[in-house]
């Protein structure tokens, strides 16, 4: 069993600063021309998805009553809002956004964030937590192991060795999380306030049309970049792997869910890019990205 209070100790003696690191170092220029145009693209959802990140980590904050696990939810959202700084600050470095500039969100991630700051604190904190890891080991066993791979400037290895250190972290919290409400909800006989938040029409709409398109437009941008996808079908089989192992996570409604969606999803994409299409006749309907 994870022991939150030395998670805590270490959540919070192991911030770090975006200042730590200098991005004027030489190196920049080992990122090759041909390779800007494609990481541009994934450098920004990687930037959109932290900053998605941070909003929930801050809704689980904002619902949590034990002041440990509250704690170290406020450290996760800090930690998330500097992962997005840090990649943003690459992408200014490797001369892909000015100095002050944020990247462009891509439809289904604006659409997701707009959702989220306004109902994450309505969302029940056992949805975040079936969805939470599934997105961190995706980022950690895949995205970002094949960006430090294809990328040669040793200030991007830098930048991921310090989210990687944070990222262990979420990934053991997460696990801990998921079990603990796979058990608390398997242990209830009423699932009410659960299926509840998740039939919401916002909630439902947050993570159909704003959540899945942005993993799967990922997916396609790691396509074109030449990632190898089985590192990204893995990292899922980790997912699906924890509820095999656990009754009380395979119980878990949202769990159950999510590795429903994973099993149509891996290796099968046709799914996923279905539900892109339907994102963007969505938005066509709605009259523009944002409006929900
Ligand atoms: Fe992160
Ligand atoms: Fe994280």
């Amino acid at each position: 069993m994870l022991d939150i209070r030395r998670l805590l100790e270490k959540s919070e003696r192991l911030q770090w600063s975006v200042d730590d690191i200098d991005f004027t170092a030489p190196g920049a220029d080992l990122v090759r021309d041909e390779q800007l145009g494609e990481l541009a693209p994934f450098m920004s959802d990687l930037y959109w998805i932290e900053r998605v990140a941070a909003v929930v980590f801050d809704a689980m904050r904002s619902r949590e009553t034990d002041p440990v696990r509250r704690a170290i939810f406020a450290s996760f959202a800090a930690d998330e809002a500097r992962h997005a700084e840090a990649e943003r600050r690459l992408m200014v470095r490797w001369g892909m956004l000015g100095r002050r500039q944020r990247p462009q969100p891509n439809p289904s991630v604006a659409k997701l964030l707009h959702v989220l700051e306004r109902d994450a604190h309505r969302i029940h904190p056992s949805v975040f937590a079936a969805i939470i890891p599934m997105t961190e080991l995706v980022l950690d066993g895949a995205l970002v192991k094949f960006l430090t791979r294809v990328v040669d400037d040793p200030v991007c290895d830098q930048v991921f060795e310090h989210v990687n250190a944070d990222e262990a972290r979420h990934i053991a919290m997460d696990f801990y999380m998921l079990e603990h409400y796979g058990h608390s909800y398997s242990a209830m006989t009423n699932t009410f306030e659960l299926v509840r938040s998740i039939a919401r029409p916002q909630g439902m709409y947050a993570l159909l049309f704003g959540y899945f398109p942005t993993l799967t437009r990922s997916r396609a941008s790691l396509d074109r970049l030449g990632i190898d996808l089985e590192d990204v079908t893995a990292a899922m089989k980790r997912y699906t792997g924890l509820g095999q192992r656990n009754p009380d996570i395979a119980r878990h409604p949202a769990y159950r869910l999510m590795s429903g969606y994973i099993d149509l999803v891996t290796g099968n994409d046709r799914i996923g890019s279905a539900l892109v299409r339907i994102s963007d006749v969505m938005d066509g309907f709605r009259g523009g990205p944002i409006a929900a």
